[in-house]
């Protein structure tokens, strides 16, 4: 591993404007998964597997998050079982004393690696599902046969009394059958489930106008979520994820930037957020070259939409600049052309009205294009591989 120089202080303006230490880390182990789910929060241009960081990068990377005083680590990808060395860095994690969060889409685990990941300490596993009508669930993973291994893994998570949330990322293929896809929730023993309406980031928006649903589907799946959240009182937690593109007001996106979450790619890239590098003009550090709190604290990628100093009106002006941070700069940038802007899921941002136009004319299509799948080596449309 490269030499690591020690870091600098921070300035005060930083100290002012973010917490001493973010809450949560995101690991994307690997970009290699064997979905290729068409709203996949990865970036377009995917890591290699020579690329990744190594075991020992990685262990270093745990221990260095339990250094800044992180508390919780997500284990994503990709799909992080792929890794060989999961268990290895489980462990470390685990040791460290950081609460670890196994985010899978649950087809490659078998019932003995997760006992053994458990052993190690792994404390939480987070299951993706597609859909829970068998067809779909492979037509929008391109993947057969994903559902039962799903269920076999929830089965196993409920035999070692392992807490078990269910990510549900819902779109137009799959919002009316969100009673099922609670209710396998609930028959898979989940404690959690989050009805995760998708973001239009990365792939989600090469395939927006395959995925957005109408604003009335919207709109009933609220009501179908509220009316399960009390029946479901004592069974299941829900955390339901708007749409923006159907709202009035802009999510405090990542909790505001630079302020509680950072995200370390396959290769060692230190990012805000998980879409920021398609963000022009940000310098992403690597933690094969710099210690992590460094590139919290310090780094020009994480300082630079940091508070609120960066705000343009209408943002610079607004009493929730505080509260929403402006939203979401990554959707600013990827809609305005300038990461500065509002989010124009905002009702106050002169391209609002533009951005709900796109939903509501995408969503009215009867014929939307086929997926353009998540792969390696290039996006090629669903056409195009048959
Ligand atoms: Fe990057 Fe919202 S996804 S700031």
């Amino acid at each position: 591993m490269n030499e690591i120089a020690p870091f600098e202080q921070f300035s005060e303006a930083t100290a002012d404007s973010c917490a001493r230490a973010p809450i949560g880390l995101l690991a994307e182990l690997t970009h290699r998964c064997p979905l290729q789910c068409p709203y996949c929060s990865n970036p377009l241009e995917l890591d290699r597997v020579n690329q990744e960081l190594t075991t020992a990068e990685w262990q270093d990377v745990m221990r260095q998050a339990a250094d800044l005083g992180i508390l919780q680590i997500h284990l994503s990808g990709g799909e992080p079982t792929v890794r060989k060395d999961l268990e290895q860095i489980v462990e470390v994690a685990a040791k460290a004393g950081l609460y670890t969060n196994l985010i899978t889409a649950g087809v490659t685990l078998t019932r003995d690696r997760l006992k053994a990941l458990q052993d190690l300490g792994l404390d939480h596993v987070q299951l993706s599902i597609q859909d829970v009508d068998d067809a779909n669930a492979e037509k929008i993973s391109a993947y057969k046969g994903g559902l039962e291994k799903k269920r076999e893994l929830g089965k196993w998570v409920r035999e070692f009394s392992m807490p078990l949330t269910v990510n549900a990322p819902i779109h137009r293929h799959n919002i009316e059958n969100l009673p099922n896809i609670i209710n396998f929730a609930v028959e898979l023993g989940a404690d959690r489930i989050e009805v995760a309406n998708i973001q239009y980031y990365a792939w989600a928006l090469k395939n927006r106008a395959s995925l957005m649903p109408t604003r009335a589907q919207v709109l009933r799946s609220a009501e179908i979520v509220e009316e399960a959240k009390e029946r479901l009182k004592g069974v299941l937690v829900f955390d339901f994820v708007v749409p923006d593109y159907y709202a009035k007001t802009p999510k405090p996106c990542m909790g505001g930037w630079g302020k509680g979450i950072i995200n370390v790619t396959p290769q060692g890239r230190v990012l805000p957020c998980h879409a920021s590098e398609q963000i022009p003009g940000l310098e992403f550090d690597n933690v094969k070259s710099k210690r992590l709190a460094d590139i919290w604290l310090n780094g020009q990628a994480f300082n630079k939409y940091r508070g609120t100093s960066w705000m343009k009106e209408p943002c610079k002006s607004c009493p929730k600049a505080e509260l929403d941070f402006g939203g979401c700069r990554c959707q600013a940038m990827a809609f305005t052309g300038d990461a500065t802007n509002t989010d124009p899921a905002c009702k106050f941002s002169p391209h609002h009205a533009e951005f709900v136009a796109a939903a509501e004319r995408e969503s009215a299509n009867p014929n939307p294009p086929a997926f353009v799948y998540r792969r390696l080596g290039g996006a090629k449309s669903g056409a195009e591989t048959e």
